[in-house]
């Protein structure tokens, strides 16, 4: 899988990007990443590529021509035109689902916008997606970039060492992940769940399915909609939301009575 991406900080994403997991992945060459500066393609004496908005405003935008000029030499370079993303706060809001439809894409580029943005003009020319990392600004798209290709690598088949974890970690089945535990065995009187150390394969594949369970309904609830169980699961989860709603009645009596004490010293205070 080849990640393209066009920006006026090469050495901030490929910096970030050369490091570890991603790093080795890209040694062993199971992926590639390269930064094309978008500067490059200026024809501006003092290679500028960013002029005062039309209309009038605060900030500086990224013209159109370096934007354009960058992604053609670069479709001309591979003889292919590549789903081009550009990142931005008002694209749909990337997830592990995303995630998978891009990691079977052979190339992708990445167009990472800085100021107040890009010439709306280059990005009708050459986008196809626009995506977003949350409901936040920031200062410009290499970091959203740098997360995005960060989680579409580790989809890609030889970048984990351990083909089985990319599959089993948080969201898949639409599940949080359950909890790890290494040694020691106990830690500050803490032990660690005798299931695990019992070497039983299927109780212990049970416990950690019914943990994420637990632990999606505790932390996300809102995942449960789409998760994926069988009805043994099901019927855990349905005995939990029973013992949560006999939790809240409770509580409820509790703050009731703690309200009448109050009330009553209260009075009896007064
Ligand atoms: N550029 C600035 N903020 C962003 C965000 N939240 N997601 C993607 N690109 C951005």
């Amino acid at each position: 899988m080849n990640f393209h991406i066009l920006t006026l900080f090469p050495e901030m994403v490929m910096g970030g990007l050369k490091t570890s997991i991603t790093g080795r992945a890209m040694e062993k060459g199971v992926i590639s990443v390269e930064a094309v500066n978008i500067r490059d393609y200026s024809h501006d004496k003092h290679h500028h590529v960013d002029d005062a908005p039309y209309g009038g405003g605060a900030g500086m935008v990224m013209q159109p021509g370096p934007v354009c000029e960058a992604y053609e030499a670069l479709c001309e370079k591979l003889g292919k035109k590549p789903r081009v993303i550009y990142m931005t706060p008002q694209g749909k809001v990337f997830n592990q689902s995303i995630a998978q439809e891009l990691s079977k894409e052979e190339d992708l580029v990445f167009l990472c916008g800085h100021y107040e943005g890009i010439d709306e003009r280059a990005l009708e020319l050459i986008c196809t997606d626009y995506l977003s990392i949350g409901d936040y600004v920031l200062t410009g798209g290499e970091l959203p970039a740098m997360v995005m290709i960060d989680c579409i690598s580790r989809l890609v088949p030889g970048v984990l060492n351990n083909e089985v974890s990319a599959e089993v970690e948080s969201f898949h089945d639409n599940l949080l992940e359950y909890p790890q535990y290494t040694r020691p065995e106990v830690f500050r009187e803490m032990a660690v769940p005798p299931v695990l150390l019992t070497g039983h394969h299927k109780n212990i594949e049970e416990w950690r399915r019914q943990q994420s369970i637990k632990r999606t309904l505790e932390r996300r609830p809102d995942l449960l909609q789409n998760a994926v169980l069988s009805k043994k699961e099901r019927k855990y989860l349905d005995q939990l939301l029973a013992l949560a709603k006999e939790q809240e009645v409770e509580d409820e009596k509790d703050g009731e009575s703690v309200f009448t004490d109050g009330a009553s010293s209260g009075a009896g205070g007064a």
